[in-house]
């Protein structure tokens, strides 16, 4: 089967041609971030404004000359994310969809996050599978028991990962994304580590998480300290988020003992994160990393949840739900 995938959640206007939910036959991003750098932090009305610039140009590229009738059905993203975004990419694919007369099916963005783990592989994750979902505005641990069938097992309390290096990098000075600047930082870093920051809810017996601490414990180094260290404090962030998100899907994989554990969402694209996963849970379980290309947001992971999870909708009744959350189909 070949879909058409559309992804405008956030920042990235995004389309794909994707078959039988494994094979790129192409994948186009526009992104808007260059323009969230000046504001350290996404302005939603200027990014649903680059989305309605992007879409069509987009989704063009990514067809080609593709004939319309080759197209089986298109998937777009329904949530959650930014409502100005999210209508972009909802009312193009309708439309798409009414005038080419092609089902149409609702994407969960942080399902389709997991789903980057089906593309170019030849064994993909059995289930049941536990999987956790890193991004800017989520973290959440979730059990699989197969396609469509999600259980929400654990979740951040407060802020997200990808959130807390966002936040982190900006009091730092660092830019935005915080992720990626934190990381390079911390890479130059030649100093030891002293576990500097806290590790929220590290023994709370369940597999809730906590980042807003974090932050305010950052805040109140660089109030106490004169001269900081920028790449020691990127380093120690680093750390402390990554063996907080590491000893949470360790413990989860003790307690549901899965065919296959997977790593998901924005936040997977840090190389220690992906090391220290791989390190910690391939004895107990096969490990699952997307391919740095799909961690981000792509139309690619849209296409292929669509192709596992074929449940099209009549056009008319797909709405764009911001805050849907990850066990909600739409
Ligand atoms: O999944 P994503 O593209 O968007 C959402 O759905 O939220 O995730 C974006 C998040 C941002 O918070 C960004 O800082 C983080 O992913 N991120 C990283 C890295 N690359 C992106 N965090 C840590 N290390 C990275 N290399
Ligand atoms: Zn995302």
């Amino acid at each position: 089967m070949i879909i058409l995938g559309i992804e405008s959640s956030c920042d990235e206007t995004a389309a794909a041609i994707v078959k039988d939910g494994k094979e790129v036959i192409s994948s186009v991003v526009a992104s808007s971030q260059k323009e969230h750098v000046k504001t350290q932090g996404i302005i939603p009305e200027v990014a649903a404004r680059r989305q309605v610039e992007h879409v069509i140009p987009v989704i063009k590229e990514a067809i080609g000359k593709l004939p319309p009738e080759h197209i089986d059905a298109i998937a777009v993203t329904a949530g959650p994310g930014l409502i100005g975004s999210l209508l972009v990419g909802t009312e193009t694919a309708k439309t798409l969809s009414f005038v080419w007369r092609k089902p149409i099916i609702p994407v969960n963005h942080l399902v389709g996050h997991v789903y980057a783990n089906w593309i170019d592989q030849d064994t993909p994750p059995e289930f049941p599978a536990v999987a956790f979902v890193v991004s800017g505005g989520h973290t959440d641990l979730i059990y699989m028991k197969g396609h469509g069938k999600i259980v929400k097992i654990g979740s951040t309390r407060d802020d997200a990962a990808g959130e807390a290096f966002d936040k982190t990098a900006r009091l730092l000075g660092l830019g935005y994304p915080g992720g990626p600047a934190i990381s390079r930082a911390a890479e130059v870093n030649k100093n030891k580590l002293s576990k500097l920051f806290p590790r929220p809810m590290a023994d709370s017996g369940d597999l809730d998480l906590s980042f807003s601490g974090l932050k305010t414990a950052v805040l109140k180094h660089l109030r106490t300290n004169a001269n900081p260290d920028t790449n020691l404090l990127a380093a120690e962030i680093q750390e402390a988020i990554v063996d907080t998100l590491v000893s949470k899907s360790l413990s989860a994989v003790k307690q549901y003992k899965p065919k296959s554990f997977i790593l998901a969402g924005g936040v997977s694209a840090n190389r220690l994160l992906r090391d220290r996963v791989q390190t910690t849970l391939d004895t107990y379980t096969k490990v699952f990393l997307p391919e740095p290309t799909y961690t981000t947001d792509n139309a690619v992971m849209i296409a292929a949840a669509a192709n596992f999870n074929y449940l099209p909708v009549p056009w008319g009744k797909i709405t764009a739900n911001p805050s849907l959350s990850i066990e909600e189909k739409f």
